[in-house]
């Protein structure tokens, strides 16, 4: 994956913001974190693809009013926040930091590093 300097960070390309289909999300992985991307109308967001319950790829799921379901359990966490929004889901699951530049959507890889670490320390 490319990736560029914008704004003090290093921001990884992963897809075209109109690959992502608005009710499905779509799985990248970078620095080996699985990350599911979410679009809402012309932004793009992206979560942490690991649900918080349990272990399902939340990817598989699919987006509906500003909310990414969880295919297991249908849980549901805000794709803006990764906050926990409906049972049975109450943790919430790490937000990366978006940038779509050129139609591309680029993820902030300093968050996700960051993210992880800090679940890694837990
Ligand atoms: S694993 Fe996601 S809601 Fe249970």
């Amino acid at each position: 994956m490319s990736e560029i300097v914008l704004h003090g960070d290093v921001w990884v390309a992963t897809v075209p913001i109109l690959d992502i289909d608005p009710d499905y999300p779509v799985r990248v992985e970078i620095e080996g974190e699985p990350i599911a991307l979410c679009r809402v109308g012309d932004e793009a967001f992206a979560l942490n693809d690991i649900c918080s319950h349990a272990y399902a790829h939340l990817s598989d799921g699919f987006v509906e009013e500003g909310q990414l379901y969880c295919p297991l359990h249908q849980g549901s966490f805000c794709v803006r926040t990764g906050k926990a929004i409906a049972a049975p889901c109450y943790d919430p699951v790490e937000a990366y930091k978006v940038l779509v530049k050129d139609r591309m959507v680029y993820v902030s890889k300093s968050s996700v590093v960051e993210q992880k670490g800090r679940r890694l320390k837990d």
